[in-house]
Order: structure tokens, then sequence, then C-alpha cells
């Protein structure tokens, strides 16, 4: 069956009677006209019918946990959302913990993962009660544990590696390859159980986790990673006498940005992981374990479009055709950072041929602050409304003040409703953290 992340646009979009692109009830020119632009829009149908997807996918294995990854795109009215899903958090800092607790989020139900969690951070996570956290390094653990001893608390661990399965996705995202900043090496993972065992007794090591990448869409790889796994706690098991009840698999399934992308679809992979534990799980003699997924960029990925505003344009003679928009690599750094490519519509204009040329340039001091180069797309004049699908994740959650732009705001609509759930940065908030020594002042 297919599911919501196959395809470009979210499952609310159509062209309505207007003439325009109308997402969740929403027409995009009004919603532009309200809130103003560059305006993320985010389409509460599509994650609903995600994370449904994943529900119902995984539901012939009783023993799974969806941990929805928060650094795709996480605000207070996301956690809600999450929470009325069923979907625990994977949370990766302090301020994703600050976000889900100032929510209401039960605590219980969130993993705090990352390679250098500091010790506020930790201590935080501990206090706010934070389910799981799963440690990544040999530094990490001696902290965790005196931080978890002065809080006289035990701790359950899960153990990060990196199990040396490779996948074919962009270099910056791949993370389960053995030359990785992530986790620890198999051949480590004997000495930090040696530790937990012998010296860190406020930890309970629980299991294992690793996240072989993003944007992933190959099957064999998660299959894969199910048996690397599988045959550790075995092996644990057998060596230390330890039964690990838990196994994270991370998240990585990919997204349709244009076109070109062809992923698999949630019930493709859900089959792939639930064959793999039950071959591996009899193979290596393992009682089923609790597993966990943490998805991000399917989750929240196809839900979204930013919204923009044409303004200057430059045609270079005999060259390219350039049209500015009102935000760039500050709202969207994707296709600055890994040459990204999106599908790009006028919202104003979607039954027009389109048969310009043209390259989508952003605001930016900056050469490099390209959203989308040689696209075809209707004449474009200014004041046209251009939606850009897909950009539901690592949109806004890697969006930044460049130039001091402000941040964009995010609505999240449904049934004809539209809701802020991210107010607009105003100029009184960015400079509201500057400070001007007295030295300074005359
Ligand atoms: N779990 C862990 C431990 C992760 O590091 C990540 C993503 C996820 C889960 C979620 O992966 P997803 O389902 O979203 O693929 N900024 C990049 C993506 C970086 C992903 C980092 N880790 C981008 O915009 O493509």
């Amino acid at each position: 069956m297919k599911t919501a992340n196959q395809d470009i646009r979210p499952v609310t979009t159509k062209i309505n009677n207007n003439g325009n692109i109308e997402i969740g009830g929403c027409d995009l020119i009004e919603l532009a006209n309200k809130y103003g632009t560059p305006l993320y829009v985010f389409d509460e149908e599509t994650i609903r019918s995600i994370t449904k997807s994943y529900k119902d996918a995984f539901k012939s294995y009783p023993h799974m946990k969806m941990m929805f990854a928060s650094k795709a795109f996480i605000t207070k009215a996301i956690c809600k959302i999450m929470e009325q899903e069923g979907f625990g958090l994977d949370l990766c800092s302090g301020g994703e913990i600050y976000t889900a607790k100032s929510a209401g989020f039960d605590m219980s139900k969130t993993l705090f993962n990352g390679n250098n969690k500091s010790y506020d951070e930790l201590n935080f996570a501990i206090e706010a009660g934070v389910g799981t956290i799963s440690v990544d390094n040999f530094f990490e653990l001696a902290l965790l544990n005196d931080i978890a001893k002065s809080n006289n608390k035990k701790v359950e661990i899960l153990l990060r590696i990196t199990p040396g399965i490779e996948c074919h996705t962009h270099e910056y995202i791949q993370t389960g390859h053995l030359d990785s900043k992530f986790g620890f090496d198999l051949t480590q993972l004997d000495e930090a159980i040696e530790l937990i065992k012998e010296e860190y007794t406020n930890l309970k090591l629980i299991g294992l986790h690793a996240h072989i990448g993003s944007q992933i869409f190959e099957k064999k790889v998660y299959f894969d990673e199910v048996e690397v796994i599988f045959k550790e706690i075995k092996r644990i098991e057998d060596k230390f006498g330890i039964k690990l009840t838990t196994v994270n698999l991370g998240g990585g399934l990919g997204i349709k940005y244009t076109e070109k992308d062809a992923p698999i679809s949630v019930y493709e992979i859900a089959e792939t992981i639930i064959e793999s534990i039950n071959i591996n799980s009899k193979k290596y003699g393992i009682a089923e374990p609790t597993v966990f997924i943490e998805p991000g960029r399917s989750v929240v990925g196809t839900s979204g479009v930013t919204l923009y505003t044409a303004g200057s344009s430059k045609q270079v003679p005999n060259g390219r055709k350039y049209q500015a928009v009102d935000g760039g690599m500050s709202d969207n750094a994707r296709p600055s950072l890994y040459q990204a490519e999106y599908t790009v519509e006028i919202a104003n204009k979607p039954n027009l041929p389109a048969d310009k040329k043209v390259t989508i340039a952003g605001k930016h001091c900056e050469s490099g602050d390209i959203l989308a180069k040689d696209i075809m797309l209707p004449e474009i004049e200014e004041g046209d409304i251009v939606c850009f699908y897909t950009t539901g994740a690592y949109g806004y959650s890697m969006s930044s003040n460049y130039n001091r732009a402000l941040k964009a705001a995010a609505v999240l609509v449904n049934n004809g409703k539209s809701d802020i759930i991210i107010n607009r940065q105003t100029y009184e908030q960015l400079c509201e953290a500057d400070t001007i020594p007295d030295r300074l002042i005359r």
C-alpha cells in the first residue's frame, strides 16, 4: 500500500475554485495574505496519515515503539499531535527536551540521543524524567553515571553502536558506516559493558541502538541492521550473561522531493524489519525484544510546504534567469548544504504550462543562496506566491537568523482551518539576547 512519504504533495493538495493551490482546505494565497511570507504550512492530515501508516504497518509486532525524531521538526503543537498518535519522542538536545516538557509530553516516552550531550543536558534529562538515554561514547558513560549517582537514580541506557552498514545517501547524512563520529565501534562494546558491570552501577544497560542514515530508499540495510544488532545481543548474553531487551533501529526512511525519487513505503520498511526480527530472533535464540524506531523526515517531511513571495529578478544576458524570493538559506539550508532539490509550483498559477526555465534565488548575501536551480515554471511575476513542497523536515529545524533574517512563521492547516504554531519572529525578539557592555556606552 502506498504511503504519504511516496508523494511529493501533502495528501489534501488540490486546485480550488479560485484556481489556486489549496492544502488542508486552505487556499495558499489566502494563507500568504493572512500570515505573510515566508510561511511554513503544515498539513495535519498528512502527518496523521503517516503516523497511522506506521502504527498499522507494525501492528503485527506488538513490541514496537515509534519515537518521532524531533530534530526533523519540533514545536509544542507537534508534541501534542505525537502524543495523540501514541508516538514517543527521540530528543537530541536540551532545547528539544525543554520543548517536549513544556508541551506537557509524558517524558517517560522519550529518549535522548546525541554524540556530545553536556553535563547540563544529561542532568536536565534525568530531572525531566526522560525514559531512556542512548549513550554514545566512553566519556558520556562516565559522566552519566556520575550524574545518575548524585541524583540517586538508576538510569536505563542503550549503547549506540556503528553497525558498519553503508547506505546510499548523501555523505553528510550517512551515520552507520565505520568512519562515523557517532557511537561505539563494535570492537569497543565489550569494554563499555565491562565498565557498566563493574563500575557504573547507576546505569542499567537495556539494549543497543543504531541509526544508519537518512533519506534511505533501500530495504536491505534495515534487514542487515537488525541482524547485526541481534547477533551482538546474543554475543553479549553468551559472554556477559546480560539479557538485553531493547533494540533501537533509528530512523531514515526517505521521502519524495522530486519525480526522480522513489522512496519505499512505510509498509515495505515495516515488513522488512519484522521479517528480519522473526528470522534473527529464531537464529540467535532471542525472545522478542522491544523495538524502537525513530522516523523523523518521513513523519513530517511531506506534510510541510514553504510559501514565498516573488520579488526582483535578473536576466543574465545570454544566461540564466534568476527570480528572487523573500526567504532563502535562512529558512531552508538544505539546497546550499546538500544540493537538495525540491518540487516547486506557483500557488496562484497551478494550471499554466511550466515552460520557462528559471533559477529561484534566496535574498541572502551569498551567491550560494539558491533554492532551486534551472527548474521549469510558468512565467513568474512579482507578487506571485512560490510554493516549495516537502520542506516539513529539516526546514524550520535548521533555520537560522543569517543576515538577521527573522525566523518565518508556521501554520497548521486542517479542514479549512489554519492555526499559527510558530509565530513569526519580531525584530525585538531578534535583539532580545544582545547586550552592550557599559564600556561601549559613552
Ligand atoms: N535517529 C537518529 C539517531 C538520528 O540521528 C536521526 C537523524 C534520526 C533518528 C531521524 O532520521 P530521519 O528519519 O529523519 O531520516 N539534516 C539532514 C538530516 C540529518 C539527519 C540526522 N539524524 C537533512 O536535512 O537531510
